[in-house]
């Protein structure tokens, strides 16, 4: 397993819903909060490692001697959001990419954990942030959607680069075409 980066297109993927949370998927948890932390990352979508289920994980604190702040959340849903707030935003599939995204300032989001226990969390600032940027990566939304224009644009060069880089890699047979990509992400969704 590893961490995609833009383009790939289990990042436009729309994840279906997680249906046994079984030792498959705890094992895929487990990696994903590896990735996380060894790239300094705050959350993780299981698109951004090509896995087609709803699951993200959280640290906020990005330690991994903090595991009493590890979040994992299973078919998650946001239920209230309310207020908005301008901030910047990094994502681990743009490395060394961040920018300003408007996002609800606190919101409620009620999920599954990996005990199968259903759980509501009231979230704010950082939390609601991230909360809302990884529920829209399972829903194959971007942080670069939600930008405004005017970010957007100074950024365009940036996610270009990375879109050329990733075509290059494609073409030069170090990553797949984008059609094998997307029928990997239907088989393992069954
Ligand atoms: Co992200």
């Amino acid at each position: 397993m590893e961490i995609v980066l833009y383009p790939h297109p289990a990042l436009r993927w729309k994840s279906r819903p997680v249906q046994t949370i079984d030792q498959q998927l705890k094992s895929v948890v487990n990696e994903m909060f590896e990735l996380m932390y060894a790239n300094a990352g705050i959350g993780l979508a299981a698109n951004q490692v090509a896995y087609p289920y709803r699951v993200f994980v959280l640290n906020l604190s990005a330690d991994p001697d903090q595991k009493d702040e590890e979040l994992v959340f299973i078919n998650p849903e946001i239920v209230r959001k309310k207020g908005n707030q301008v901030a910047e935003e990094g994502c681990l599939s743009f490395p060394k990419m961040f920018g300003d995204v408007r996002r609800s300032g606190s919101l409620v989001v009620s999920a599954f954990d990996l005990d199968g226990n259903e759980f509501e969390l009231d979230c704010e600032d950082l939390a609601s942030r991230a909360v809302q940027h990884e529920t829209d990566h399972l829903d194959g939304v971007l942080f670069i959607d939600r930008m405004a224009d005017s970010m957007r644009e100074k950024l365009d060069n940036t996610i270009h680069a990375f879109e050329l880089d990733f075509q290059k890699k494609q073409l030069a047979g170090d990553i797949p075409s984008n059609e094998e990509l997307l029928s990997r992400l239907r088989q393992q969704s069954g």
